[in-house]
Protein backbone atom coordinates (compact mmCIF):
# COMPACT_ATOMS: atom_id res chain seq x y z
CA UNK A 1 0.00 0.00 0.00
CA UNK A 2 1.52 3.40 -1.26
CA UNK A 3 2.55 5.65 1.56
CA UNK A 4 1.34 8.99 2.01
CA UNK A 5 3.08 10.30 4.80
CA UNK A 6 4.70 9.28 7.56
CA UNK A 7 4.47 11.49 11.05
CA UNK A 8 7.04 11.27 13.83
CA UNK A 9 5.76 12.55 17.32
CA UNK A 10 7.93 12.67 20.60
CA UNK A 11 6.76 12.02 23.97
CA UNK A 12 3.34 11.77 23.65
CA UNK A 13 3.18 14.81 21.79
CA UNK A 14 0.20 16.22 19.95
CA UNK A 15 1.88 17.80 17.14
CA UNK A 16 4.39 15.80 14.82
CA UNK A 17 8.18 16.63 14.98
CA UNK A 18 8.68 15.81 11.88
CA UNK A 19 6.63 14.31 8.30
CA UNK A 20 8.17 12.30 5.97
CA UNK A 21 6.72 12.40 2.57
CA UNK A 22 9.34 11.07 0.91
CA UNK A 23 12.69 8.33 1.04
CA UNK A 24 15.06 8.75 2.64
CA UNK A 25 12.54 8.27 6.22
CA UNK A 26 15.47 9.30 7.91
CA UNK A 27 15.02 11.24 11.59
CA UNK A 28 18.11 12.18 13.70
CA UNK A 29 17.74 13.92 17.02
CA UNK A 30 19.96 15.52 18.91
CA UNK A 31 19.29 14.08 22.25
CA UNK A 32 20.92 16.60 24.38
CA UNK A 33 17.97 18.62 23.74
CA UNK A 34 15.99 16.12 25.52
CA UNK A 35 16.30 15.32 29.15
CA UNK A 36 17.76 11.84 30.45
CA UNK A 37 15.56 9.35 31.18
CA UNK A 38 12.58 7.59 29.67
CA UNK A 39 11.71 8.71 26.09
CA UNK A 40 9.03 7.35 23.65
CA UNK A 41 9.34 8.22 19.39
CA UNK A 42 5.57 7.29 17.76
CA UNK A 43 6.01 6.68 14.19
CA UNK A 44 2.58 6.94 12.40
CA UNK A 45 2.04 6.06 8.81
CA UNK A 46 -0.51 7.02 6.38
CA UNK A 47 -1.35 4.93 3.89
CA UNK A 48 -3.04 6.66 0.51
CA UNK A 49 -6.14 4.31 1.03
CA UNK A 50 -6.58 6.30 4.66
CA UNK A 51 -5.52 3.92 6.52
CA UNK A 52 -2.63 4.30 9.01
CA UNK A 53 -0.42 1.89 11.04
CA UNK A 54 1.54 2.85 14.57
CA UNK A 55 4.42 2.33 15.70
CA UNK A 56 6.58 3.03 19.22
CA UNK A 57 9.47 2.62 20.56
CA UNK A 58 10.87 3.65 23.77
CA UNK A 59 14.24 4.30 24.27
CA UNK A 60 16.27 6.12 27.29
CA UNK A 61 18.23 9.09 26.94
CA UNK A 62 21.90 9.10 29.02
CA UNK A 63 23.56 12.21 27.90
CA UNK A 64 27.30 11.90 28.96
CA UNK A 65 30.11 13.72 27.64
CA UNK A 66 31.57 12.07 24.96
CA UNK A 67 29.82 8.81 24.81
CA UNK A 68 27.73 8.73 21.29
CA UNK A 69 25.55 5.66 20.44
CA UNK A 70 23.88 5.54 17.16
CA UNK A 71 20.84 4.17 16.08
CA UNK A 72 17.68 3.27 18.14
CA UNK A 73 16.42 -0.45 19.65
CA UNK A 74 13.73 -0.42 21.99
CA UNK A 75 14.88 0.66 25.48
CA UNK A 76 18.26 1.04 24.31
CA UNK A 77 19.96 3.88 26.23
CA UNK A 78 20.96 6.68 23.76
CA UNK A 79 22.89 9.99 23.46
CA UNK A 80 24.23 12.56 21.62
CA UNK A 81 23.29 12.47 18.01
CA UNK A 82 20.24 9.92 17.72
CA UNK A 83 19.97 8.78 13.92
CA UNK A 84 16.95 7.06 13.07
CA UNK A 85 16.55 5.62 9.34
CA UNK A 86 12.98 4.30 9.22
CA UNK A 87 12.90 1.40 6.42
CA UNK A 88 9.36 0.86 4.95
CA UNK A 89 8.27 -1.79 2.58
CA UNK A 90 6.84 -0.20 -0.20
CA UNK A 91 8.20 0.24 -3.45
CA UNK A 92 5.76 2.41 -4.69
CA UNK A 93 6.80 5.52 -3.20
CA UNK A 94 6.38 8.28 -5.34
CA UNK A 95 8.68 11.45 -4.36
CA UNK A 96 6.09 14.20 -3.64
CA UNK A 97 7.09 18.02 -2.47
CA UNK A 98 7.20 17.52 1.46
CA UNK A 99 6.19 19.68 4.08
CA UNK A 100 8.45 19.98 6.83
CA UNK A 101 6.23 22.53 8.97
CA UNK A 102 8.52 24.47 11.07
CA UNK A 103 11.35 21.62 11.48
CA UNK A 104 14.24 23.49 12.51
CA UNK A 105 12.02 25.52 14.60
CA UNK A 106 10.61 22.77 16.06
CA UNK A 107 13.72 21.12 16.92
CA UNK A 108 16.60 23.52 16.16
CA UNK A 109 19.12 20.43 16.74
CA UNK A 110 17.39 18.04 15.07
CA UNK A 111 19.12 17.13 11.42
CA UNK A 112 18.45 14.58 9.12
CA UNK A 113 21.07 11.93 8.36
CA UNK A 114 22.20 8.75 7.34
CA UNK A 115 22.15 6.43 10.15
CA UNK A 116 21.48 3.57 11.83
CA UNK A 117 18.29 2.20 11.75
CA UNK A 118 14.75 1.85 13.16
CA UNK A 119 13.31 -1.29 11.55
CA UNK A 120 9.66 0.02 10.72
CA UNK A 121 7.15 -2.68 9.02
CA UNK A 122 4.80 -0.93 7.10
CA UNK A 123 2.46 -3.99 6.91
CA UNK A 124 3.49 -6.03 9.30
CA UNK A 125 5.61 -7.20 6.93
CA UNK A 126 8.86 -8.01 8.61
CA UNK A 127 11.85 -9.78 6.17
CA UNK A 128 10.91 -8.20 2.82
CA UNK A 129 11.51 -4.93 3.62
CA UNK A 130 13.10 -2.37 1.12
CA UNK A 131 15.62 0.28 2.00
CA UNK A 132 14.53 3.38 0.31
CA UNK A 133 17.46 5.09 -0.76
CA UNK A 134 18.57 9.28 -1.58
CA UNK A 135 18.45 9.23 -5.46
CA UNK A 136 21.96 10.45 -5.92
CA UNK A 137 21.71 14.80 -7.09
CA UNK A 138 22.39 15.66 -10.38
CA UNK A 139 25.89 16.57 -10.05
CA UNK A 140 26.01 20.45 -10.71
CA UNK A 141 27.96 22.36 -12.89
CA UNK A 142 31.42 23.75 -11.25
CA UNK A 143 32.44 27.49 -11.31
CA UNK A 144 28.96 28.12 -12.86
CA UNK A 145 29.72 32.07 -12.23
CA UNK A 146 30.96 34.42 -14.27
CA UNK A 147 33.68 36.64 -12.28
CA UNK A 148 37.45 35.96 -11.11
CA UNK A 149 37.58 33.65 -8.32
CA UNK A 150 39.30 34.73 -4.95
CA UNK A 151 42.31 33.32 -3.95
CA UNK A 152 41.94 29.84 -1.33
CA UNK A 153 43.85 30.10 1.20
CA UNK A 154 44.68 26.21 1.83
CA UNK A 155 45.52 26.69 5.60
CA UNK A 156 41.87 28.12 6.28
CA UNK A 157 40.56 25.86 3.74
CA UNK A 158 41.82 22.44 5.95
CA UNK A 159 40.80 23.85 9.18
CA UNK A 160 37.32 24.49 7.45
CA UNK A 161 37.16 20.76 6.49
CA UNK A 162 37.12 21.13 10.42
CA UNK A 163 34.56 23.39 11.28
CA UNK A 164 32.38 21.77 8.35
CA UNK A 165 32.27 17.99 9.76
CA UNK A 166 31.71 19.68 13.23
CA UNK A 167 29.05 21.96 12.22
CA UNK A 168 27.27 21.06 9.01
CA UNK A 169 27.73 17.75 7.86
CA UNK A 170 24.98 16.47 10.04
CA UNK A 171 22.83 18.04 7.72
CA UNK A 172 24.69 19.10 4.13
CA UNK A 173 26.46 15.57 4.47
CA UNK A 174 30.17 15.16 4.44
CA UNK A 175 29.94 14.67 0.79
CA UNK A 176 27.97 18.16 0.20
CA UNK A 177 24.95 16.69 -1.00
CA UNK A 178 22.82 17.21 1.72
CA UNK A 179 19.83 15.42 1.47
CA UNK A 180 17.59 15.82 -0.95
CA UNK A 181 14.17 17.92 -0.30
CA UNK A 182 15.15 19.24 3.10
CA UNK A 183 19.28 20.02 2.99
CA UNK A 184 19.88 21.33 0.34
CA UNK A 185 23.33 20.35 -1.62
CA UNK A 186 26.01 22.34 -1.20
CA UNK A 187 27.89 20.77 -3.71
CA UNK A 188 27.55 22.34 -7.11
CA UNK A 189 25.37 25.27 -5.43
CA UNK A 190 24.92 28.55 -7.26
CA UNK A 191 24.31 30.07 -3.61
CA UNK A 192 27.32 28.72 -2.53
CA UNK A 193 28.99 30.38 -5.66
CA UNK A 194 27.60 33.57 -4.37
CA UNK A 195 30.27 35.07 -1.18
CA UNK A 196 27.87 37.20 -0.10
CA UNK A 197 25.16 34.85 -0.29
CA UNK A 198 27.29 32.30 2.01
CA UNK A 199 28.07 35.17 4.56
CA UNK A 200 25.11 36.36 4.74
CA UNK A 201 23.21 32.83 5.70
CA UNK A 202 25.63 31.74 8.03
CA UNK A 203 25.78 35.24 10.17
CA UNK A 204 22.04 35.14 9.80
CA UNK A 205 20.61 31.52 8.84
CA UNK A 206 17.64 31.01 7.13
CA UNK A 207 14.52 29.00 7.68
CA UNK A 208 15.86 25.68 8.40
CA UNK A 209 19.60 26.63 8.26
CA UNK A 210 20.87 27.82 11.87
CA UNK A 211 22.99 30.84 11.96
CA UNK A 212 26.94 30.53 13.18
CA UNK A 213 27.26 33.94 14.38
CA UNK A 214 28.85 32.40 17.65
CA UNK A 215 31.42 31.18 15.49
CA UNK A 216 34.72 33.40 15.36
CA UNK A 217 35.56 35.31 11.82
CA UNK A 218 38.47 32.72 11.15
CA UNK A 219 36.29 30.04 12.00
CA UNK A 220 33.70 31.61 9.36
CA UNK A 221 36.13 32.29 6.48
CA UNK A 222 37.05 28.75 6.97
CA UNK A 223 34.34 27.26 6.58
CA UNK A 224 33.09 29.26 4.12
CA UNK A 225 36.47 28.92 2.01
CA UNK A 226 36.22 24.75 2.71
CA UNK A 227 32.64 24.62 1.14
CA UNK A 228 33.20 27.07 -1.70
CA UNK A 229 36.51 24.73 -2.79
CA UNK A 230 35.27 21.35 -2.04
CA UNK A 231 33.83 18.52 -3.92
CA UNK A 232 33.18 20.19 -7.39
CA UNK A 233 33.09 23.80 -6.05
CA UNK A 234 35.94 25.99 -7.43
CA UNK A 235 34.06 29.30 -6.17
CA UNK A 236 37.19 30.73 -4.36
CA UNK A 237 37.95 32.02 -0.89
CA UNK A 238 36.61 34.22 2.05
CA UNK A 239 38.39 35.90 4.41
CA UNK A 240 37.99 36.51 8.08
CA UNK A 241 37.65 40.45 7.57
CA UNK A 242 34.80 39.79 4.92
CA UNK A 243 32.99 38.56 7.94
CA UNK A 244 34.02 40.90 10.71
CA UNK A 245 32.61 43.58 7.74
CA UNK A 246 29.64 41.69 7.19
CA UNK A 247 28.87 41.65 11.38
C1 LIG B 1 20.17 21.90 11.09
C2 LIG B 1 20.61 21.62 9.75
C3 LIG B 1 21.67 22.52 9.16
C4 LIG B 1 22.94 22.75 9.63
C5 LIG B 1 23.58 22.22 10.90
C6 LIG B 1 23.57 23.59 8.65
N1 LIG B 1 22.71 23.88 7.66
FE1 LIG B 1 23.12 24.99 6.00
N2 LIG B 1 21.19 24.82 5.43
C7 LIG B 1 20.23 24.11 6.06
C8 LIG B 1 18.95 24.32 5.39
C9 LIG B 1 17.62 23.72 5.77
C10 LIG B 1 19.22 25.21 4.33
C11 LIG B 1 18.23 25.81 3.34
C12 LIG B 1 17.85 27.18 3.86
C13 LIG B 1 16.89 27.92 2.96
O1 LIG B 1 17.29 28.28 1.86
O2 LIG B 1 15.74 28.09 3.38
C14 LIG B 1 20.63 25.48 4.37
C15 LIG B 1 21.28 26.26 3.44
C16 LIG B 1 22.64 26.47 3.41
C17 LIG B 1 23.34 27.20 2.39
C18 LIG B 1 22.73 27.77 1.13
C19 LIG B 1 22.69 26.63 0.13
C20 LIG B 1 21.85 26.90 -1.07
O3 LIG B 1 22.14 26.29 -2.11
O4 LIG B 1 20.89 27.69 -0.97
C21 LIG B 1 24.65 27.22 2.73
C22 LIG B 1 25.79 27.87 1.97
C23 LIG B 1 24.77 26.49 3.97
N3 LIG B 1 23.54 26.05 4.36
C24 LIG B 1 25.97 26.29 4.63
C25 LIG B 1 26.06 25.70 5.87
C26 LIG B 1 27.28 25.64 6.64
C27 LIG B 1 28.62 26.15 6.16
C28 LIG B 1 26.97 25.04 7.81
C29 LIG B 1 27.87 24.81 9.00
C30 LIG B 1 28.57 25.97 9.54
C31 LIG B 1 25.56 24.70 7.76
N4 LIG B 1 25.04 25.11 6.58
C32 LIG B 1 24.88 24.02 8.77
C33 LIG B 1 20.39 23.31 7.16
C34 LIG B 1 21.54 23.25 7.93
Amino acid sequence: MPIERIEVYLDGGTEPVQVLTQPPFKVTYDTRSLSDGEHLLRVVTHYTNGAKDVKEVPFKVANTPGVLLQGLEEGKEVSGILDVTLRVADPDIKPTRERFPGLAAAIATAAILGGVWLFFAATGVTNKTLEEVAKPPAVAEAGAHGGPVAAVDEALKAKGEQVYSANCAGCHQATGKGLPGVFPALDGSKNVADKAYVINILLKGKGGMPAFAQLSDEELAAVATYIKNSWSNKFGGVTPDEFKAAR
